[in-house]
């Protein structure tokens, strides 16, 4: 276990699993199950590195590091793309946002707001569906774990991560529109894999998290039927237990904390250690 936070590990050729977390469409419980699965697998003695690539930097916040752009000693990711510094040198500690305490074994690259110009400044750039790739031998062997938190889009930062992934992660909630959106993140993967399968790219989902499921039928029957449906279409697939709707995921995002730091006695982070434990995120 690294206990050191002031150093990035260093390279010991360990195997590191890439795990993209992706959706087709936003609001579908990726960045909250980004924070709360880096956190748990880093207090397990794992080596984790959070990369987003969100223009709205949630992640980032949930894992101590509010408005990256607005402190000029921090890198970002745009900075990486930008060629103003390397992946490498833009790791930072993640840390606890009230304590400011680093969190051992969790590190990550920041996003910043210019993150929506992401697909423009590869436009011109050769392979560029590959821009994670390339980068991505800078941390491999290093973590045991990659987290790759998306946009709710599917455009090139996404691409990339889903290239790059040894695991694809789909994010849904029982909702129709967040259901739906999975079925375009698997057209997506299919139709990237005929140009990028020889290199290795996953051929499709790998892992489905339900990550807000209502409690109860008086919330509405339609919630469970489509929750019902998506286990049925992709069975083991879909990660055991469901997310449940839980208020203390919106007060922890309020608190700019992981679920599991905020509250760890809540039923959502109880829900998401069990996600994390059934997905051998803890070594
Ligand atoms: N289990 C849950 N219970 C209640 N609210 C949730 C739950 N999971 C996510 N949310 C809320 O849904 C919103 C979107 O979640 P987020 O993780 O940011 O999704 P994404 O990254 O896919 O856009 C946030 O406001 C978050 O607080
Ligand atoms: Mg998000």
């Amino acid at each position: 276990m690294t206990t050191d936070t002031s150093t990035p590990p260093p390279n010991t050729g360990r195997t590191t699993r890439v795990l993209t977390l992706a959706s087709g469409s936003a609001g579908s419980g990726k960045s909250t199950l980004a924070a709360a699965l880096a956190e748990q697998a880093a207090a397990h003695g794992q080596t984790v590195c959070v990369i987003g690539l969100d223009r709205q930097r949630d992640v980032s916040r949930l894992l101590g590091y509010d408005n990256p752009d607005a402190d000029e000693e921090l890198a970002t990711l745009i900075d990486v793309i930008d060629n103003l510094c390397t992946l490498d040198e833009a790791l930072v500690p993640g840390r606890h946002s009230k304590s400011g305490d680093p969190i051992a074994g969790l590190w990550l690259v920041l996003e910043s707001d210019k993150l929506d110009t992401l697909s423009v400044k590869l436009a011109g750039v050769t392979a560029r569906e590959m821009w994670l790739s390339r980068l991505l031998p800078q941390v491999l062997g290093r973590f045991d774990i990659v987290l790759i938190d998306c946009p709710g889009n599917l455009d090139l930062g996404t691409q990339g991560a889903l290239i790059a992934a040894t695991e694809i992660v789909g994010c849904t909630k029982s909702q129709e529109k967040e259901a739906r959106g999975l079925t375009a993140l698997e057209d997506k993967i299919a139709h990237l894999h005929k140009s990028f399968g020889f290199m290795g790219m996953r051929d499709g989902l790998d892992w489905i998290v339900i990550g807000e499921g209502v409690k109860g039928v008086s919330q509405g029957k339609v919630y469970f039927d489509i929750e019902r449906q998506v286990r049925e279409a992709y069975g083991d697939l879909v990660v055991q237990p469901t997310i449940r709707d839980d208020v203390k995921v919106p007060e922890s995002y309020s608190a700019s904390l992981p679920v599991t730091l905020y509250n760890p006695k809540s039923e959502a982070a109880a829900a998401y250690v069990k996600v994390g434990e059934a997905m051998n995120l803890y070594g």
